[in-house]
């Protein structure tokens, strides 16, 4: 696992090199051969002028043994207390050495990797395109629990260590890393890492860390300085600002370790560092966000539900429509490196998609008018206005002069797959690829499969949705897919409050202490009210009614009666100022049919979790969804489901009393929450 080798100079070189994983890990292995590999340098130390801790993988270190974290049982604590005492011994030798030590970071080096570098003197990353450096223990419900934590704050200081690394599970390329104050060198070959890491040590016989040279200080002060006393309240409420939501155990474990390990020595800040880490690990939280971010996550991208098929790649992408997700959908598709032809009704529409951005990429995108452009396209992909007739009309314009058998993928948010494949002349390559708004952001792709999709067809749509950078789940046909399906539900849910009388505030804060992203009302006005309003018809016409008659004679008088559309015109649930969102719009009490009807607070949170909850177990019953973890990964990425459930299925496992809770709110608000 650490290979040893000393050259002439006196300088061994430690290379990381786990022969049973394609990244190194913390896991036992990394354990006995740190601890081999230090006493091995103890032993021979007259003879070492210093060390320099590198890898022979492409990346330096993943980061944590997450299969094993996730199994960890209350009972295990004084196991893992050991294992993480063990783990912080030897980076402490290691650091204490009396010698130099180097990291040379050839490539990504996160979370455990990370904490490693931070245990040697001198930090040099190589910039290369994958190298990314930080802690995303965060986004897992974690911390950092190889004296991660520890050391940050004590090379930046308490703020800028929780607000840029601990806190933000950020991952900096070098060269903001360096900016950052968190490694030293970067340079651009693997030559280079290793001789600007030799005369490092040549130059610095005496290095220690700033920490244990005498009249050593945090950076900023202690927590018991009277500026950072002034500070470190106003930490939690900035907290939970970025973090949305409450239920997240592990920035306030992190904020908590930060501070109490400032005011001790490093040994002590090390133990309440395992022994909130241990909190955590043990805890149902870290569980559910591990499984979701890593092992479902690793299921989705790594093509569980793509049919294996071997199937050509996308290289010339026709794009229709150059509105707000064309124009973004083209510009993805460019800047992955793909040829991409933007059509659109007239050359002026065309060229909105060639107007912001890098120059380099949008060289890439041709705008145009001309279906003749089109010619020898490999994928067209539709994202005209909402309204099949249209859909079909462009399909049968371009259909011709397309390469053979291109793949045909429409964008279409809410119309069924199956039905706009009737407009093309080969079904079987007709699917959806529905993109998340704004595209270069949302990192999900739902790839919607119409009853006579082919499984060429979902391999091909696959492939290019992670040649692009997306994750991509894969669903079966029905009206609103999974995603738009799912969120109609949780917004229809607050409507309804609305309407029984429940301040629109407190709906939106019970979505927020929940841990949604953005209210519904919010999100209601984004998706606009006039888009709910015809979703509502689409919906009666083919006979379905979710039990949202309240929602919906609400949004009628808003429409109606009020002229509150959404966000683009300035006036919804809220009002908008040169485009930002102000206050909720005063009006909407006099809305109320129920008069004041009083809905615990818990119900609030509970109905919204439970409309999408139950709507996504229909999903899977009605086989829409065809794994769990496309649901779950799906709903985080896609609808902003609370991250810390680990996903909607997730939670319905998850939740105590699942069954009994639907019957309940069944029983007080309606039928739509029976249990199916
Ligand atoms: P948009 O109104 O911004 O853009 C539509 C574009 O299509 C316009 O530039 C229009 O000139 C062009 N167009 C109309 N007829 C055309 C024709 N015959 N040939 C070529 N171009 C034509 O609309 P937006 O928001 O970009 O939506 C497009 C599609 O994407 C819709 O199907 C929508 O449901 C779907 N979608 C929208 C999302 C959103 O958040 N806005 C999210 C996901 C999907």
């Amino acid at each position: 696992m650490i290979s040893y080798e000393k050259d002439d100079a006196g300088i061994v070189t430690l290379t990381m090199n786990d022969p049973d994983q394609s990244a190194n890990t913390m896991n036992a292995a990394y354990v006995a051969a740190m601890t081999a590999a230090v006493d091995r340098l103890e032993a021979e130390k007259e003879q070492v002028t210093g060390v320099i801790v590198t890898s022979a993988k492409n990346t330096f270190f993943a980061g944590g043994d997450l299969p094993m974290m996730s199994q960890a049982r209350p009972e295990d604590a004084p196991a893992l207390f050991e294992l993480l005492g063990t783990i912080k011994r030897d980076l402490r030798r290691l650091e204490t050495y009396g010698r130099p030590v180097v990291a040379a970071i050839n490539g990504a080096a996160l979370g455990g990797g990370f904490e490693i570098a931070l245990a040697c003197h001198h930090r040099i990353a190589l910039d290369a395109p994958g190298t990314r450096l930080g802690f995303p223990e965060v986004t897992l419900g974690l911390l950092p629990g190889a004296g991660g934590v520890v050391r940050t704050v004590r090379m930046l200081g308490i703020a800028p260590a929780l607000m840029t690394w601990l806190l933000t599970g950020k991952r900096l390329k070098p060269a903001a890393a360096l900016e950052a104050g968190m490694i030293d060198e970067v340079v651009g070959s693997p030559e280079e890492l290793i001789t600007h890491a030799k005369a490092w040590i040549a130059a610095n016989p005496d290095a220690a860390q700033p920490w244990d040279r005498p009249g050593y200080k945090i950076p900023g002060g202690s927590p018991s300085t009277p500026k950072l006393a002034v500070q470190l309240p106003a930490f939690p409420a900035t907290l939970r600002k970025q973090l949305k939501g409450n239920r997240m155990p592990a920035p306030e474990a992190i904020l908590e370790t930060a501070v109490e390990g400032a005011q001790v020595d490093i040994e002590t800040a090390f133990q309440i560092e395992s022994r909130k880490l241990i909190t955590l690990l043990t805890g149902r939280i870290a569980k559910n966000m591990i499984g979701a971010f890593f092992f479902d996550m690793k299921a989705v991208n790594g093509g569980a539900a793509r049919p294996a098929v071997e199937v050509p790649a996308a290289t010339r992408v026709a794009v229709l429509g150059a509105g707000m997700m064309g124009a973004g959908i083209a510009y993805a598709c460019a800047r992955a490196g793909l040829e991409v032809v933007v059509k659109d009704v007239t050359p002026e529409a065309a060229a909105r998609a060639t107007q912001e951005g890098d120059p380099a990429v949008l060289a890439r995108i041709k705008p145009t008018a001309d279906v003749e452009d089109l010619r020898g396209c490999d994928v067209v992909i539709e994202a005209v206005f909402e309204d099949p007739k249209l859909k079909h009309q462009v399909f049968a314009e371009v259909e011709p002069v397309l390469a053979p058998g291109a793949l045909l993928a429409s964008n279409t948010s809410t119309l069924p797959i199956t039905g706009l494949a009737q407009g093309v002349s080969r079904p079987a390559d007709f699917i959806g690829m529905h993109f998340f708004s704004p595209v270069g952001k949302m990192p999900l792709l739902e790839i919607v499969v119409g009853e006579q999709t082919g499984d060429a067809a979902i391999a091909r749509a696959f492939d290019l949705g992670r040649t692009i950078g997306k994750t991509p789940i894969v669903v079966n046909d029905g009206r609103g897919f999974f995603t738009s399906r799912v969120i109609g539900q949780f917004i229809n849910e607050a409507v309804t409050m609305v309407a029984e009388g429940v301040p629109a505030a407190s709906v939106e804060q019970a979505a927020l202490q929940a841990g949604y992203p953005t209210g519904p009302l919010a999100l209601a006005d984004e998706v606009t009210l006039t888009l709910m309003a015809k979703i509502h018809k689409a919906y009666l016409a083919a006979g379905v009614n979710a039990g949202y008659d309240k929602a919906h004679a609400l949004v009628a008088a808003m429409l109606e009666t009020h002229d509150r559309p959404g966000r683009s015109s300035g006036r919804g649930f809220y009002a908008y100022e040169n485009g930002r969102r102000g206050r909720l719009w005063a009006g909407l009490a006099e809305l109320a049919t129920d008069e004041g009807r009083a809905v615990p607070f818990a119900d609030l949170q509970e109905r919204l979790l439970f409309s999408e909850a139950l709507d996504a177990l229909r999903c899977r019953a009605e086989g829409v969804l065809r794994t769990d973890a496309d649901g779950n990964i799906g709903s985080i990425l896609g609808i902003g489901f609370p991250a810390w459930t680990g996903g909607v299925l997730r939670y319905v496992e998850q939740h105590p009393d699942f069954k009994g809770r639907a019957t309940e709110l069944a029983a007080r608000y309606g039928e739509r929450f029976a249990p199916a």
